[in-house]
């Protein structure tokens, strides 16, 4: 039998931080890992025209996407990694789903009902900033899942209502045509913590609270000493599980040094002593991607290379799915 396919997708729209790799990264490395499934990752670089559109911003997160994925550890043998845009048969298919989808349905997606509602309190007009992009934005993602006949579809909270969408569009096309498409189920972090950012929300590109995974380590010193503590006096014991220095200590320290920094919170740690040692652990684990992601930015014919052999596997994979659709809908000698 052959293994379920695993398809995540990852927009380049902002640097990476902490709360990305230890939220989505981490575990879909760990996944991946397991060779119990057949990954396919890949950039969504068409998606994050959306947002990016200038021309040397959108070209450099997209290699800095590549770049960090490839430095935390992806492994491209274990993983068919590719850059959407080098799929043209996932355009193709976009075209094809789209036709059958009601616009009611993407009337009712998130990311542009939130603008639409907007709009409208504000007084302006219903559809002011919405570029079609953003309104099919759903359509092309069901076409990046459903191409592949991906059976599980790991995605942060925000996307879980797009993997439904590309679940009903599935079924729409298969009621009409008959059995086609796999129907995807999405697969969401529940268990995995909400890394808190500097002021304490949660970390997030939109609240501007982050700390890049890959800032130079006299910055991420800096940015560490920010993080937002009470006004426990140095002395006096603190509380480790309600302390985000502690949960972000924890994502990056071994067992042993997590019980030891635990003693020293309900011994009494200053908050000064507390970012020192978790600037300790997470500069040390992260030194040698960093050097690694460096390298690769410095040389993106490494990258391209990667992502070409990628998209060579991903292509082979599509082609007879999209042919079979083709046949399906009548496009046939
Ligand atoms: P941002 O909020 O910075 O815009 P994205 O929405 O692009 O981040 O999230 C990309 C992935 O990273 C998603 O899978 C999301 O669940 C995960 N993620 C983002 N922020 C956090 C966080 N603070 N803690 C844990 N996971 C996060
Ligand atoms: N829309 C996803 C996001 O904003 C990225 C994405 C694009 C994706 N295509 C996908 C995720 C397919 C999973 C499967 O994060």
């Amino acid at each position: 039998m052959s293994k379920e396919i695993v398809l995540t997708g990852i927009k380049p729209t902002g640097k990476v931080h902490l709360g990305n790799y230890i939220g989505a990264i981490k575990p879909a490395l760990q996944m991946a890992g397991t060779g119990s499934c057949s990954a396919l990752y890949f950039i969504a670089d068409y998606h994050g025209l959306n947002f990016i559109q200038d021309r040397k911003e959108f070209n450099e997160l997209t290699y800095g996407i590549a770049a960090t994925w490839l430095a935390l550890g992806l492994d491209p043998e274990r993983v068919i990694f590719y850059r959407q845009s080098d799929v043209p048969e996932i355009f193709e298919l976009q075209w094809i789903l789209s036709c059958l989808t009601p616009k009611g349905l993407m009337n009712r997606a998130h990311a542009y009902k939130a603008i639409h509602e907007q709009n409208m309190q504000a007084g302006a007009d219903a559809d002011s900033g919405v570029n079609m992009g953003l309104f099919t934005y759903p359509v092309l993602m069901a076409a990046d899942i459903l191409l592949f006949q991906s059976g599980k579809v790991p995605v942060g909270k925000d996307q879980i209502q797009h993997v439904e969408i590309a679940r009903d569009i599935a079924e729409a096309f298969n009621r009409n045509y008959g059995d086609t498409f796999r129907l995807p189920d999405y697969i969401a972090p529940e268990h995995t913590a909400v890394i808190p950012g500097l002021d304490g929300r949660k970390m997030s590109k939109s609240y501007n609270n982050t700390i890049p995974l890959f800032e130079p380590a006299d910055n991420l010193k800096k940015l560490i000493s920010r993080i937002k503590t009470d006004s426990t006096p140095p002395h006096e014991p603190k509380d480790p599980d309600t302390s985000n220095i502690f949960l972000l200590y924890q994502e990056f320290a071994t067992p042993g040094q997590v019980q030891d920094f635990r003693s020293r919170y309900l011994s009494g740690i200053s908050w000064g002593e507390a970012k020192q040692e978790l600037f300790q652990v997470v500069n040390s684990a992260l030194e040698e991607p960093r050097k690694r992601y460096n390298d690769l930015m410095a040389s993106r014919e490494q990258i391209d290379a990667i992502l070409d052999a990628g998209a060579r596997k991903a292509r082979a994979m599509a082609a007879p799915v999209l042919e079979q659709v083709r046949y399906r809908i009548g496009r046939y000698r």
